[in-house]
């Protein structure tokens, strides 16, 4: 046994993986609404592979982005970082909304989840997850379990709001049609997205949004990234 205590990531770390998707951000911003989502994420991976190596960590991807679609990556299994200070899990996303970007529309992000090392999900093996993300008025109300109905009246219920004055936010895509009709037959409305689904997680995460639950499939690396953006 190790005499070395185990080093957490902390706030430091924290601070510098901002940096990291700050530079994503900032190397991907040429490419917006130029019509070439590969090169808006190839530039986005090429930023935050090379910051990253700047900070004193060691991060292992446990999921990264592209795979699915060819798109340039941070490989599954990939350790980044200069190999000093903590060893840490990651998810990468360095852009979650590539079409967004390439289109010039809003709500493209750039994200890193970190935790532990060893006690992140190996959701590498699949490509979609079913979601739920509520704010903390559904907390111990809402259960991704439960039919999607059941779920809207106990949130308008504690919410204090009409079931009609919900708003459900979910990416618009045959596999979620549906889901779709269950929200609208409940009575709630739906904000259908393009694409983004850690964005709109976000915002059903923070009380003061106007969308109430982000819901339904989508890809399973932003399914990784989710539950640490949208953490109180
Ligand atoms: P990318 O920017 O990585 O392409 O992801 C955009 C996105 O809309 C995600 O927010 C969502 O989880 C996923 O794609 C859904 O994947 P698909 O469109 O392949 O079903």
């Amino acid at each position: 046994m190790s005499d070395s205590p185990t080093l957490h990531p902390d706030r430091n770390l924290a601070m510098e993986l901002v940096r990291a998707t700050e530079a994503a951000a900032i190397r991907a911003y040429p490419f917006i609404g130029k019509g070439d989502k590969l090169a808006a994420d190839g530039a986005a991976v090429d930023a935050m592979r090379a910051f990253l190596g700047t900070v004193n960590f060691e991060g292992l991807v446990v999921i990264g982005e592209g795979e699915k679609d060819d798109a340039p990556m941070l490989f599954n299994g990939e350790l980044v970082g200069n190999g000093q200070g903590p060893k840490v899990d990651i998810a990468v996303d360095p852009i979650d909304g590539t079409s967004l970007t390439a289109a010039g529309r809003h709500h493209a992000i750039s994200v890193i989840a970190v935790s532990d090392r060893g006690s992140m999900l190996d959701a590498s093996a699949v490509y979609k997850m079913n979601k739920f993300v509520v704010g903390p008025v559904g907390k111990d109300v809402c259960d991704i379990r439960k039919p999607i109905g059941e779920n809207i009246r106990a949130y308008a219920k504690a919410a204090g709001k009409g079931v009609d004055e919900v708003l459900v936010a979910v990416l618009d895509r045959d596999y979620n049609a549906e889901l779709i009709e269950d929200i609208r037959a409940a009575g709630a409305a739906t904000r259908l997205v393009r694409d983004g689904d850690v964005a709109t997680g976000i915002q059903a995460a923070r009380q003061e949004s106007r969308i109430d639950m982000s819901v339904g499939i989508g890809g399973s690396p932003e399914g990784l990234s989710l539950p640490a953006a949208s953490r109180p």
